[in-house]
């Protein structure tokens, strides 16, 4: 077995999330969540490229970006309490600001300081997502205000779950018929059933609980798949990212990190086989010897296997243009 390398490739932001692989471009797309940025890295050359959102009055946060099928310069992204339209290409300059082209919908009414946090599209391309509640200190938000939400190909939403605390990791089975989630302050990592056809979800279990495999500190965050079926799991204020097995309910392999809180991990590279993980400084004692790592992005090599091409939001373009002059 080759031997496992971690290697920060990307500088510190401050709340590093939302790691998607752009397959096109053979780039890494980011958030920074409270900055309202998106960041893309290329691998082959060290480019660094950031999109400053104007909110425009959506609440000042950017919490996942997922491109668009059929035209990957549009991005929709979790805007405040709002989904919304983006554009921007690696043509774009370095260092650019743009308003949303459109926003699609905005949620939670009833809980005006909720925010989008994790999102991505399931092996249809609709686009699932979920929100959370006010957050000071980071790990404890105000609880269960949030809920997961999927948006189908014409635009409508449907509410999926309810009283989350911070929606987060979301992965989906090769054979599309589970679909594993994290709400993080539950300190576990759940499956659920999943009819690909209606998009619904249903018979909620346990894949791990976290207290009592040994990581009580620790709070699973984000999450992606590999080709035989494991989890990666991102653990803030765990300093590790683990691989699950979820037939078995087992940890079978611990990557230590070098920031404390590791937010979301991606498949990558030509071949897939590269894991990026994403990290935060909120958090982070100034008196860590890591701290300078927390915001970094790495990437992790030697893992042995590989992930595959992530699925675009599958929306109805003729549909949105219409909702925009383009
Ligand atoms: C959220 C953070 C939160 C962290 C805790 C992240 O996904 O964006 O706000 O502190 O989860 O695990
Ligand atoms: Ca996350």
């Amino acid at each position: 077995m080759s031997k496992v390398g971690v290697r920060q490739v990307v500088d510190p932001v401050h709340l590093g999330e939302g790691p998607h692989w752009e397959e096109n471009n053979q780039s890494l797309l980011f958030v920074d969540i409270m900055s309202c940025e998106l960041h893309r890295y290329f691998p082959a050359s060290g480019r660094h490229q950031i999109l400053h959102i104007n909110d425009c009055g959506t609440g000042k946060s950017v919490g996942f970006v997922v491109p668009l099928e059929g035209d990957p310069n549009l991005l929709v992204v979790g805007l405040g309490r709002s989904l919304a339209v983006v554009e921007w290409s690696p043509n774009d300059v370095d260092d650019k600001t743009v308003d949303p082209k459109v926003v699609l919908q905005t949620v939670d009414e009833g809980n005006p300081t909720n925010r989008f946090n994790d999102g991505k599209c399931d092996p249809c391309g609709r686009l699932w997502a979920g929100t959370m509640g006010y957050e000071t200190v980071p790990g404890q938000p105000d609880l269960h205000k949030g809920s997961l939400f999927s948006l189908d190909s014409k635009l409508s939403i449907s509410q999926c779950l309810q009283k989350i605390s911070i929606s987060n990791g979301l992965a989906w089975t090769h054979d599309r018929k589970t679909f594993y989630y994290i709400d993080s302050l539950e300190y576990s990592v759940d499956a659920f059933d999943y009819n690909e056809t209606t998009g619904e979800i249903g018979n909620r279990r346990k894949v791990l609980d976290y207290k009592s495999s040994g990581l009580a500190k620790d709070i699973p965050d984000g999450m992606c798949i590999d080709v035989d079926g494991n989890l990666w799991v991102a653990n803030f204020y765990g300093k590790k990212v683990i691989c699950i097995d979820p037939r078995a309910g087992k940890i079978i392999q611990t990557i230590e990190m070098p920031a404390q809180n590791m937010t979301s991990v991606c498949w990558g590279g030509p071949n897939y086989d590269i894991l990026y993980a994403t990290s935060s400084r909120t958090g982070v004692s100034p008196d860590d010897p890591n701290a300078k790592y927390g915001g970094a992005t790495f990437a992790i090599t030697g893992l042995g296997t590989k992930g595959q091409k992530p699925s675009h939001f599958r929306v109805d373009l003729q549909l949105l243009r219409t909702k925009y002059n383009k």
